[in-house]
């Protein structure tokens, strides 16, 4: 299987599969409050990461770039993170380390979002020297590193040996000059995982929790033998915000994994996320080059979020961050039976 065909079926699949079945944010109740004290108009849904300044905290997450048919959704996507001033990640950057003819799938987004905040992306093989040349590559802002040891090993062609990620992560960090966010792709992050990358000096962790899109479920349509017991494998987005929120130490978190409404970002923000980041409810926009309609998308979950802070009374992110929680269900039992308080 050529990486190439490999990412054109990640595309189709994940248009096709849909999602997991629960992010766990409906566990995330707030507390009504009948007197907030404040005008829409004071509302403020600025944010930073990593030490980046962003006018929104939706960043459009990292999908794709690497085949030539991908260079169209990387420009749609890049057109759409300039007229909603959003900042964007591209695909794994592997390919084109690999081949430079396919540099400019990615390169397409950069000279679409010129002056945009954009994060590079490879993955947790990389070595110092292809983390530089994919921040080069598309003058990116941060690089993302992702995780996805589950999806590989479900992957019929995919690796099997994760040896020393935490040390390569350690090295790209100490020669960088630009943050780095390490995320996973929707199986989640724990307390535990993120106190390593914490110790790391990662400016950011994006913790891609189980309930978006399902990359279990798409490498399984891609086997002759599915490993479908497999499917629902991970930890829940609000868990894995509960999980790494509650470490005393943290660097800054990204929420992802079946971010859809405005509610879904409140709640993840009030989770103690700065931003979220969206990957599939994205996708579908792209590949049909429906920018506008994306846009009026981007709008809406803005106007949503905005409304939901001024009925809890949270003029800022930060004060959104404080405002009282109840957590319900299963991921109230998650956090009891983890210790999280
Ligand atoms: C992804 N994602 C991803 N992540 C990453 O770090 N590098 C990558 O190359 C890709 N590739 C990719 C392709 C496609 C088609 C999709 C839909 C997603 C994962 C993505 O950034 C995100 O973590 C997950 O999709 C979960 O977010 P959503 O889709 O539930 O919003």
């Amino acid at each position: 299987m050529s990486r190439t065909s490999r990412k054109r079926e990640h595309v189709e699949h994940a248009l096709a599969t849909g999602q997991s079945e629960t992010h766990g944010l409906d566990d995330v109740k707030f507390v009504h409050n009948c007197l907030p004290d404040l005008t829409m108009q004071q509302v403020d849904i600025r944010t930073s990461i990593g030490g980046l300044a962003l006018s929104s905290p939706i960043v459009i997450n990292a999908m794709t770039g690497g085949a030539k048919e991908t260079y169209n959704i990387n420009q749609s996507l890049g057109i759409l993170a300039r007229e909603a001033g959003l900042a964007l990640a591209v695909g794994s950057q592997m390919a084109a380390v690999k081949d430079p003819s396919l540099v400019d799938t990615y390169r397409i987004a950069r000279q679409e979002h010129p002056r945009g905040l954009l994060f590079a992306n490879l993955g947790a093989e990389a070595t110092p020297d292809m983390a530089r040349y994919a921040v080069e590559m598309i003058e990116a802002d941060a690089l993302q590193i992702h995780l996805n040891v589950m999806q590989e090993l479900i992957m019929p062609e995919g690796e099997r040996d994760f040896r020393g990620a935490l040390r390569r992560i350690e090295e790209i960090v100490s020669v960088l000059d630009v943050p780095v966010i390490v995320k996973e792709v929707g199986f989640g992050m724990s307390q535990e995982a993120a106190k390593q990358l914490a110790e790391c000096g990662v400016a950011a962790i994006d913790v891609g929790g189980r309930g978006g899109t399902n990359f279990a479920r798409i490498e399984n349509m891609r086997r002759v033998q599915p490993l479908d017991m497999l499917n629902e494998w991970g930890i829940s987005t609000a868990a894995s915000l509960l999980e790494v929120a509650s470490l005393s130490e943290k660097p800054d978190i990204v929420a992802t994994g079946g971010i859809k409404n405005g509610l879904d970002i409140a709640r993840c923000l009030a989770l103690g996320a700065s931003c979220v980041g969206i990957a599939g409810a994205f996708l579908r926009y792209a590949v049909e080059g429906r920018t506008e309609e994306a846009v009026k998308y981007v709008h809406s979950l803005h106007e949503q979020l905005t409304i939901i802070m001024t009925a809890l009374g949270a003029p800022t992110i930060a004060m959104l961050q404080q405002v009282p929680l109840v957590i319900t269900g299963e991921t109230y039992h998650w956090a009891t039976l983890r210790g999280i308080d």
